[in-house]
């Protein structure tokens, strides 16, 4: 393809968040057209205003636009899930959103549905979707507007595991938190490449990398290395390693070099009905019957993905 990559980011800002809004950013060899929002590691409304706080730190004009509340079935209440606000601080960006500037304005015009079928519809090439929370907005997209389909690249995508999870036994968080929706994505026929937990746990960084951040990295490499102190903190208290695990960067990192992960083609569904198992992401790795639907992502290249940062840091001083 010639020039960058068009894509929308559609996140429930936390921390890892954060970090893949600024490694996107910094690239050249991505355009990001907007900015979607979702529920997840906090309320939707608190994700809109993290997002915007975000953009603005990096100096960034990207529209966002608020999407889903809560998951497409079963009770339509507000959610953000507890495991977030322990990992990612009550405010989502490791309890040190406020010493960021308010927006001046939070409104965003259009519901994150319509506004990124407005701008696949605007785009001269085809946009590739980066899903970094629960996948209830990119879910209603494809439903809503079927007939963009074909005006999507693909979806590259934080979710799921092929082995285990981190929300409930066999649940990854974003699956956890809408399986019909991922499962609807899954199924839709769209490229997919998903980076599930066997590959975003090796996406960790450790306290001299963030010290590098700081370094390189002027007021916002500043703002990251505070920000993810709790981060840590709680990520050690529940896996006995300080590392910060910063999921939601591998698939950024993979559009901007494909190189960082190995990902192989298997036939991914949803368990929707198990007792112990919904949420679960069955992985069949072996396609013998069937015909694979996405590519998971098992390894990551660490050092580079390390190295990536540190460049996207340099960018921002
Ligand atoms: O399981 C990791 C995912 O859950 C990431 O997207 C993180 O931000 C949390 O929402
Ligand atoms: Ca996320």
């Amino acid at each position: 393809m010639n020039g960058p990559i068009p894509v929308i980011i559609d996140t429930d800002i936390g921390v890892d968040d954060a970090y893949a809004v600024m490694l996107a950013f910094s690239s050249p060899v991505l355009k990001v057209l907007g900015v979607t929002t979702s529920y997840g590691n906090v309320s939707a409304d608190d994700s809109t205003v993290n997002a915007i706080k975000i953009l603005e730190l990096l100096e960034k004009r990207c529209r966002v636009a608020k999407g889903e509340e809560g998951p497409l079935f079963g009770k339509r209440r507000r959610y953000s899930s507890s495991r977030g606000s322990f990992l990612h601080g009550k405010d989502g960006l490791g309890n040190k959103a406020y010493t960021l500037p308010s927006p001046l304005h939070v409104e965003t015009h259009e519901d994150a549905v319509s506004y990124m079928a407005q701008l696949i519809r605007k785009s001269d090439t085809k946009v590739t979707l980066v899903a970094l929370g629960p996948m209830t907005n990119i879910a209603l997209l494809l439903l809503t507007y079927p007939e963009l389909k074909n005006r999507i690249d693909g979806i590259a995508m934080m979710g799921g595991s092929a082995y285990g999870g981190n929300t409930l036994p066999a649940g990854e968080a974003n699956i956890v938190a809408d399986p019909e929706a991922a499962q609807i994505v899954l199924q839709s026929g769209v490229r997919i490449v998903m980076c599930g937990l066997e590959c975003t746990e090796k996406a960790y960084f450790i306290k001299d990398d963030l010290e590098m951040f700081r370094l390189v990295g002027g007021s916002v490499g500043r703002f990251y290395y505070d920000m993810t102190q709790d981060y840590m903190n709680a990520t050690e208290k529940l896996t006995g390693s300080r590392r910060a695990v910063i999921h939601d960067s591998v698939p950024v990192a993979w559009l901007i070099n494909p190189s960082v992960i190995k990902a192989k083609p298997c036939y991914i569904e949803i368990d929707l009905s198990g007792q112990y198992t919904r949420a679960c992401t069955v992985t069949d790795e072996f396609c013998i019957d069937r015909k694979p639907n996405a590519m998971m992502a098992f390894e990551l290249d660490r050092d580079l993905f390390v190295r990536m940062h540190i460049e996207a840091f340099r960018r921002y001083r």
